[in-house]
This record gives structure tokens, sequence and C-alpha cells, in this order.
């Protein structure tokens, strides 16, 4: 059994979530609980077959063995019911990197690229870099979850001008695994319209309570015939530093038309140990990733039992999928700069504003609860003392 509640001490390896909250939060000493890193030893397997690699001493320029390809393939049959082979998989040095290349291979600039905000921030970031146009088809507040406009969607498609859309699944950040009635309307209405779907699964191997990832390329033969699935072991087993992922596709035209701008590049080459990583996990740590799922639904159930005892109004969407918690803050009537300012002077936290996911994030914070379960708890008896100081003053 995996020891999560091990609280490592990430001081002095560089770590981005520690190393930037002096410049994101303006205070070094925050609870840091924003960006999708986790505060978790990556699994036995993958540490053994880094060290075992490191002991060689030189660190040349390596290749991509089929035992790469293989690894991926048998992964996400065994995993996701998902037939590939290996020539529909190519690497790629990250999810955000091929999103950028997608948007170049797909689509002129001023032409419109879909997505469905409240969303990851470099969707906006990759059709704005390179001078398209965001077209947004912002998701639906339904009760305490999020849904999908459809009859906005298919407006959207049916524009002439739009030609790509930037799918989420599962959706960072507000935690839906799309159903496949879901899937299947929003990849219909793309093939109806000939809009080509990247979709961004990085999330998809954490599934949360019973919730099974099913790849939108499943859905139906046409709908795989116009979509490149982006995915990695990076979220999955906690490994984003190795700057490692890959990208599928059947379609040997869309497969083509990234590689092209991969080449372009010149971003293929990847890195030696992030290869080793991924075929370690991938081959040698299901058991390590089921145990993290449990302990990550104990984590949300934390934080759902606390906020409903202490923080009634704070309202949590319950996450179908990934260890990001959408946080609804707007009971308490601040404006999103109090907000930020409430949460790292007065509670200590170094939570992701909401409203960098899009307009629909104000008055939403974004908190990531893969840390020891103690961190967890600390952050949470911060934000409710820090409520609580907030109103005896002004009262
Ligand atoms: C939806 C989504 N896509 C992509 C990424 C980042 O992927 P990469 O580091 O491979 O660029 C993240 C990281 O948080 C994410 O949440």
């Amino acid at each position: 059994m995996s020891n999560f509640d091990e609280i490592i001490d990430r001081a002095d390896t560089r770590a981005l979530k520690v190393e930037r909250c002096s410049v994101l939060f303006n205070r070094k000493d925050v609870l840091p609980l924003w960006v999708a890193d986790m505060d978790f030893a990556a699994p036995p397997a993958v540490q053994k077959a880094l060290k075992q690699r490191i002991e060689h001493p030189i660190y040349g320029y390596t290749v991509r063995p089929e035992s790469f390809f293989d690894s991926i393939r048998e992964w996400q049959m065994r995993r996701h019911n998902w037939s590939v082979e290996n020539s529909w998989i190519e690497f790629s040095p990250g999810v955000v990197p091929s999103l950028g290349l997608a948007v170049q291979a797909f689509t002129q600039p001023g032409e419109g690229v879909i997505i469905q905000p409240p969303v990851y921030p470099p969707f906006f970031g990759v059709i704005n870099d390179f001078n398209r146009k965001v077209v947004e088809n912002n998701l639906v507040e339904k009760d305490d979850h999020y849904e999908i406009d459809f009859d906005h969607f298919e407006t959207m498609a049916a524009d002439d001008n739009n030609k790509l859309f930037l799918l989420c699944h599962p959706h960072n950040p507000v935690g839906r695994e799309w159903s496949e009635e879901e899937l299947r309307r929003m990849g219909e209405i793309c093939v109806r319209h000939n809009v080509i779907i990247i979709s961004d699964e990085i999330h998809c191997d954490l599934t949360l309570f019973g919730h099974k990832h099913i790849p939108l390329a499943t859905v139906s033969p046409s709908i795989a015939d116009i979509t490149v699935t982006c995915m990695a072991p990076s979220k999955t087993f906690n490994l984003a530093g190795f700057s490692t992922s890959y990208f599928i596709a059947s379609n040997t035209r869309l497969l083509k038309a990234m590689r092209q701008q991969l080449f372009g590049y010149h971003l293929h080459m990847g890195n030696t140990f992030g290869a080793l990583a991924l075929e370690a996990a991938y081959n040698h740590s299901e058991e390590w990733l089921d145990e993290l799922r449990e302990y990550l639904e104990g984590n949300v159930m934390l934080m759902h039992n606390f906020l409903t005892e202490h923080l009634p109004e704070v309202k949590m969407v319950m996450p179908e999928a990934t260890y990001l918690l959408w946080l609804d803050f707007r009971a308490w009537s601040m404006s999103q700069s109090d907000l930020k300012r409430f949460m790292t002077d007065k509670a200590g936290l170094g939570l992701n504003d909401g409203s960098t996911f899009g307009r629909m994030g104000e008055g939403f914070m974004r908190m990531n609860v893969a840390s020891p379960r103690r961190i967890v708890e600390k952050a949470l008896i911060q934000l409710r003392d820090a409520r609580k100081e907030f109103l005896s003053e002004v009262r």
C-alpha cells in the first residue's frame, strides 16, 4: 500500500508549485494548492527505472523503441477499452504544445476555435497566441454541476469560419467526465459541420467515484475520423517535469498534419527519462494508480464534509474525475480581487483564481487536493478560521 499520507518536503527541488508562490501570491508561505501537480512520490517502478538509467553516465540523444508505443497501446486497451495501433501514436513534449500545434495545423489566422469555458487557461492562450479567434460555448450551470449547451454549440460549429474544437475531457476545472451521450452529440455536430476535434484527455486516468472514462474516439468511427486525442502519464503519475506526452489519431491525414508541425519545430526528440518513466508507469504502476484514486476520493469527501459542516455557503462541484476542485464563493459577495486577497493574505492559501478560466469563473477558485490529507485538513481549517475572523471584523 502506498503511503500517500507522507508529507514530503519539496523545498530546494525547483518545484514550480512552491517556487512560483512569491510571484503569483506575493507570499512565499502560502499553502500551495494550485497548479495540477501532486505532492506525492512517483510510483516505485518509475523511481526504479529512472535510478537504473541514471547510473549510466551518458545522457545523449535517445530513441523511443517500439516498447514505448506498445506500453501506450496496451494501457489504452486495459484502462479504457480503446483499441489503438502503434502507428497512430506520436510523441509530443506536452499536451499544451500539442494544442498549439493543432491550432496551427488545422486553422488559419483569424479563423475560429471553439472552447467551453470555464476551461483550463491555456485553451484561450493557444488560440490567442497564434492570432486565431476564441469562440466560446459556455458550459451551463445546472443545480450543482455543469452541462453542455448543444444548441449554441451547433450554431458555433455551423459557422464556416470555425474550424476546430478543443474539447477538455474530463473537464478541468469543473470535473465532468463527459458521458457517451454527450460525447456523441458533440462529435456528431462536429462531423456534420466539418469541425476537427482535439480532445485533451490528459486527466482521463483520474476518474473518481465509479465514473468510467470513455475516449471520444471510441464513440463512433466517424467521430474517430475527425479526432486527435492528446494524453500523457504526467497528471496520472505525477511526472510533469519530464515533458512527455503523446497524441493519437487514426486518420492519417490528421496525424500527418500534426507531425509536420511537430517536426517543423524539432520537438520530436523528447526526453530520455520521460520515455522510461512512461513505460514504467504504464507497465508496472496500475495498482499504485488505483490506490491513488481511492486516496483522492477520500480527500474530496473530506472537503465536501468539512465545507458542508463549517462553510455551507461555499459550494463545491463534486468531481467525476481529476483532483481539481471548483469552489464557488459567490455567496460571499466579494469582488474577485478581494476574494483573491482574502485567500492569500487571510487564509494563507495559494489557489487558482477562477477568473483565469474565463468570465464564468468570477467568484470561483480552483483548489488542488492531490496532497497528503493533513495538508488538505490544514487548508480547510485556515479557510474556516480566516472566514470567522473576517466576519467578526466586519460586524
Ligand atoms: C486539461 C489540461 N491539459 C493540459 C495540461 C498540461 O499539459 P502539459 O503539461 O502536458 O502541457 C493540463 C495541466 O494542468 C491540463 O489540466
